[in-house]
């Protein structure tokens, strides 16, 4: 990359950070996980380090939060409230400690004592005694200047009001985490996404009196400053935080040197999840409030403490239930119904089993402690099974031979060519008379690669079925809009906004419209070679006549399952008086031959991250009219990578070391000139 790529990239990284910093602290509300805002953070940093040119003035990396919500009085902190570095493995914690031993020159193999404390998921809040009355209670805010929280922070009954300790500092600033408890959350998860911004919500609300109606607890852990107090180590000092009357976490710990701490590390990582309250790592301090001081401060954050994180996509849990969904395709979908647990930022109730086999190959049971992981939009799933907790009682799962949802018979298909039936045991749906198959059908039919209908989501097909309002694919063009206007959390407007858009729906491409139909093994790709084969609407309605199906034989890439999923489909009648139907509602284009010589020609593209305003399928398409190739790694064959919001960081950092050329959504649209 070019140093004005790399500018480009720096600037766009910060725009992206400050986002998410708005969506944070002003709305309580996080678009992304700790871990993904860590590694953005870090990526600035990083070009920083190496381009200290670039640097802004008001980089995100010198900063320590974001400015306070305005609802608040603001007061300056009279000791700023710093962060904390991350650690994320041993090579980390040897660095943190290889520094520290440099700066105090003292030899390599000396042993530090330090103070390892949970570090606790939820909100810091500043606490000021004066003669031992808790007169100003502070949020964060961006370090330097707090909320003025006090009133909240009042109604927490872990919050000493009077302290009457006779060694209690004259003046003190005592810092702490305010949170709330798993099983408390559980009462109100419907509002907020996780613990910690039910905390953070909750804190921020104008009237103590909402404050006070969730349950929030306080542990304290550090000191701003103090007066006339006598203390010489931080663990010397957690002690006397709970002879004052502050609850301090019991698991707090003073060990010797980085290999303890590791192994301190590795086993709290298993504990974590019994504990009543999310923590994602664990904070080591200088245990001597001397070498602490002789320390002192980097940038933001001090140099004689570290936040060791915890992995940010696994954790621990326990499977309450076990349920069967059924999908598009009738695949019977096992679903473990789970304790509830925070990865990464988001609490995961769910994870998905995979299929039968996956259950009796992990020997999966109800009651049974799992090992669940969470990675970017991949839908949870349990990795393994801790045997060891099991009870003697537990019972092997039996998987059910029904369908849930229709009562059907289920068949596991038998594959010819690796002459093995299939892990997926699917509802046979007799008489197409499934209703979980029937609404999948419909979600997939309206959904963004299909029909693409603008707000007609998944729920408002549920509901639309529900009241027999849509029930095959065809219903959609003769809607009741009176009653759908009479319905709650509609309105004329609303209606008017479904009906342009049903209306703009009709005119669709072939290969989108078979596509849409949702026949099994029929994807995008292979509906595409279809219609490029096929050519025109009325020659795919011939294949429902007998011996027309083997005209597909001649097409490249369908092969004899998409072939048998074709005659299957074509073999129900329901199925082609759907398509009969919606042949008279709808104009499908007929496929027009791509130009071979386009502005593309030659040029491989990939995209990766969401799009504004088209689907990927469109932009996709758009480069093959204009003569390019869509390829599906990043390798030296790729000319262009297109990311759009929240793109996959690896194929990014991939794409950057082979020194491929990155563009934004606009910079590719601008070269197809659709736009100026
Ligand atoms: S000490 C200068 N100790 O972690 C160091 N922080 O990234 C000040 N936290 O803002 C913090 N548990 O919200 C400290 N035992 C602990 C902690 C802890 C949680 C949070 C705190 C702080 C953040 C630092």
């Amino acid at each position: 990359m070019n140093i004005i790529s790399i500018k480009k990239d720096y600037l766009n990284k910060i725009k992206l950070l400050n986002k998410y910093n708005r969506f944070y602290y002003d709305n309580s509300n996080p678009k992304i996980t700790d871990e993904e805002y860590d590694k953005l953070k870090k990526e600035i940093i990083k070009i920083e380090e190496k381009y200290p040119n670039l640097k802004v003035k008001d980089s995100p990396s010198l900063k320590i939060g974001f400015k306070p919500s305005k609802n608040f009085k603001k007061i300056k902190h009279k000791i700023p409230m710093l962060s904390l570095a991350n650690a994320f493995d041993k090579e980390d914690l040897k660095n943190f400690q290889k520094k520290i031993l440099n700066f105090l020159s003292l030899r390599e193999n000396s042993e530090i004592e330090y103070c390892a404390e949970p570090k606790i998921d939820g909100i810091s809040a500043s606490l000021i005694y004066k003669k031992g009355i808790f007169t100003t209670g502070l949020s964060r805010g961006d370090g330097i200047e707090g909320e003025d929280i006090t009133n909240n922070l009042k109604t927490i009954e872990d919050i000493p009001k009077k302290i009457k300790s006779k060694n209690f500092p004259d003046e003190i600033d005592i810092r702490g985490e305010v949170f709330i408890t798993k099983s408390d959350f559980k009462q109100i998860k419907e509002k907020f996404a996780n613990p910690r911004n039910a905390a953070s919500g909750s804190l921020r609300q104008k009237n103590p009196e909402e404050t006070k109606k969730i349950p929030l607890k306080f542990i304290a852990y550090t000191f701003g400053y103090m007066v006339n107090g006598n203390i010489k180590t931080q663990s010397d000092f957690l002690y006397n935080l709970n002879l004052w009357g502050f609850k301090i976490s019991e698991y707090n710990k003073k060990i010797h040197g980085i290999e303890s701490l590791n192994i301190f590390h590795k086993k709290f990582e298993e504990k974590r999840y019994t504990l009543d309250y999310d923590i994602d790592g664990l904070v080591y301090k200088v245990n001597k409030f001397e070498l602490q001081k002789r320390l002192g401060f980097v940038a933001n954050a001090p140099r004689w403490a570290i936040a060791h994180k915890f992995s940010a996509n696994s954790s621990i849990s326990k499977i309450i239930s076990i349920e069967i969904q059924v999908g598009r395709t009738g695949a019977l979908t096992p679903v473990a119904k789970i304790e509830p647990v925070n990865i990464g930022g988001v609490v995961v109730s769910n994870a998905t089993l995979h299929n039968e086999d996956e259950i009796s190959r992990k020997d999966i049971r109800v009651n049974d402690t799992v090992k669940v992981e969470r990675a970017g939009d991949v839908i949870p799933h349990v990795i393994s099974v801790d045997k060891t907790k099991r009870s003697t009682n537990s019972k092997k799962y039996l998987f059910p031979q029904r369908c849930p949802s229709c009562g059907s018979r289920t068949v596991k298909d038998f594959n010819e060519s690796t002459k093995k039936y299939d892990a997926i045991r699917r509802c046979i749906n007799e008489n197409f008379k499934c209703e979980k198959i029937a609404i999948e059908n419909l979600k997939h039919f309206v959904s963004k690669e299909a029909l693409n209908i603008d707000g007609f989501g998944k729920k408002i097909v549920e509901k639309f079925w529900e009241l027999n309002l849509v029930k095959l694919p065809q219903d959609i063009f003769s809607l009741d809009y009176s009653k759908i206007e009479k319905l709650e959390g509609w309105g004329r407007l609303s209606v008017s906004n479904l009906k342009y858009s049903i209306e703009k729906s009709k005119k669709i491409s072939l290969e989108r419209f078979i596509y849409a139909l949702g026949i099994r093994h029929i994807g995008q790709e292979n509906a595409k070679l279809l219609a490029q084969h096929l050519k025109s609407i009325e020659n795919f309605h011939e294949l429902s006549k007998t011996d027309n199906i083997n005209i597909l034989l001649n097409i490249d890439g369908i092969g004899e399952a998409q072939i048998k999923s074709i005659e299957t489909f074509f073999s129900n009648k329901t199925n082609i008086l759907i398509i009969e139907k919606l042949i008279k509602n709808m104009k499908i284009f007929n496929i027009m031959p791509s130009r071979k010589d386009g502005i593309l020609k030659n040029k491989n593209f990939m995209f990766t991250g969401k799009l504004k305003e088209i689907s990927r399928a469109e932009a996709k398409s758009l480069v093959e009219q204009n003569s390019g190739k869509i390829i599906s790694n990043v390798n030296n064959k790729l000319n262009y990578l297109v990311i759009g919001e929240k793109p996959t960081n690896k194929k990014v950092k991939k794409a950057q070391e082979l020194n491929i050329k990155i563009l934004t959504q606009y910079e590719w649209l601008r070269m197809l000139k659709k736009i100026s």
